[in-house]
């Protein structure tokens, strides 16, 4: 039998290429989402590359009772955990927002999970939990610590899942992505941006199919390849592999602690020991590879054919010169690494973003 996997903000980005990889990896899967950052048109792309459509319940984590009649009617083997707000700039502007359904929504579906006996599950964290004065690459071991409401809720919610691994034996993954880029080979599914991109390469394919003038690169005087930003940018198909190594781990051994995690040097807020029965881990999933703004810019160049203005402007606000990951731990505990290069990630958001005018 087909065991069944929760996906909840399975119809966002990350969420719907997870869900094509699990399927196609034997797995069945449910889709939740309340669609504030998502459409169905991300089901339509499912079914087209899948040839059926999977289970979607058009649900909020915060809604209780919904919560409770959806874990109480299926036979969850587990759950990966998307459904969340991202926009860091937006969760400065409105902290509570962000506490609210992030973390408020959590502790809602986790206290519905506990009640009818999920205790399996895969979060989505962010390389943004790490703290801004650490050396490179940043391993699972480098300083935490968060400077916005967004960051916060994601290092919250990695304590909460601790906790609950060490009081009700959950069993708990925190992926920490780095900068997930990239679409499905089909075109059927990638990322639909609402109103202005955040991020940069969704910025600078709308540069690309004539939506927006110019891109601004925020800063040219760090102290990288080029002066300008460098970030660990990841396929987003090879995320989702890492979310399939991740619940087969889980899955595996429910019941056996994963390697034991102590960070060394002490991370401050992780510096108590994870007990002996912990199977709480936190992995890094990115490239070890940094790439900079004016790279990316020329990848999108190479992929479209299109030329992309720029202009150079002030640093952003908090922002670092140069962000990527160690990813050695995400090898070794979940057998896990790249296929993809980041030229290949930028031609499949160019043929998504081209395709879907
Ligand atoms: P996304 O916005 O495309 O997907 C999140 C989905 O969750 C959306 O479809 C949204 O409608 C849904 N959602 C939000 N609040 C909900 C709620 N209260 N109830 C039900 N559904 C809700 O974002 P994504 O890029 O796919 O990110 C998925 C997860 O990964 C998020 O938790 C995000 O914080 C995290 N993450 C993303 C990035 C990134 O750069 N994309 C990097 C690190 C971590
Ligand atoms: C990348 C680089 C910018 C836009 C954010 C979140 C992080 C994670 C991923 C969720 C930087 C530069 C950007 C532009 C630019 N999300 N840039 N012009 O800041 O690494 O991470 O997304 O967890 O939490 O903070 O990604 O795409 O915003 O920026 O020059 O218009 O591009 O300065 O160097 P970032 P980004």
């Amino acid at each position: 039998m087909k065991k069944t996997i929760l996906l909840t903000g399975g119809l966002g980005y990350i969420g719907s290429h997870t869900c094509v990889v699990l399927e196609q990896a034997g797995f069945r899967t449910v889709l939740l989402d309340n669609l504030s950052n998502s459409s169905l048109s991300s089901l339509d792309g499912i079914e087209r590359i899948l040839g059926y459509r999977p289970v979607f319940y058009d649900a909020d984590i915060r809604d209780r009772g919904a919560m409770a009649s959806l874990l109480k009617s299926n036979d969850f083997a587990g759950v990966i955990h998307f459904a969340g707000l991202k926009a860091v700039g937006e969760s400065v502007e409105s902290p509570f927002e962000y506490y609210n359904n992030n973390i408020q929504g959590s502790f809602v579906f986790f206290e519905e999970m506990e009640r009818t006996g999920l205790r399996n599950i895969v979060f989505s964290s962010s390389a943004t939990v790490y703290a801004a004065d650490n050396t490179l690459p940043l391993t699972e071991a480098s300083k935490l610590g968060t400077t916005n409401s967004y960051g916060t809720s994601k290092l919250t919610l990695e304590f909460v899942l601790r906790d609950l691994v060490s009081a009700k034996a959950w069993n708990a993954i925190a992926l920490r992505y780095f900068n997930p880029i990239g679409a499905h080979a089909s075109g059927y599914i990638g990322e639909r941006p609402k109103g202005v991109p955040n991020n940069l390469l969704p910025y600078i394919l709308d540069v690309a199919i004539g939506k927006r003038e110019r891109v601004g690169v925020y800063g040219d005087d760090y102290d990288t390849v080029d002066g300008t930003g460098v970030r660990d940018y990841i396929d987003v198909n090879d995320l989702a592999e890492a979310h399939l190594a991740a619940i087969q781990k889980l899955l595996a051994s429910p019941t056996t602690p994963l390697p034991v995690f102590s960070p060394s040097p002490p991370a401050p807020l992780l510096s108590e020991e994870m007990g002996a029965k912990s199977s709480f881990q936190a992995i890094n999933i990115g490239t070890g590879q940094g790439t900079s703004v004016l790279e990316m810019i020329e990848n999108v160049r190479l992929a479209s054919g299109k030329s992309i203005p720029y202009a150079i402007l002030a640093r952003r606000p908090g922002d670092l010169g140069s962000v990527y990951a160690d990813p050695s731990l995400a090898r070794e505990l979940l057998g896990w690494e790249v296929k993809r290069s980041v030229r290949e990630a930028v031609g499949s958001s160019w043929k998504f973003v081209h395709d879907n005018r």
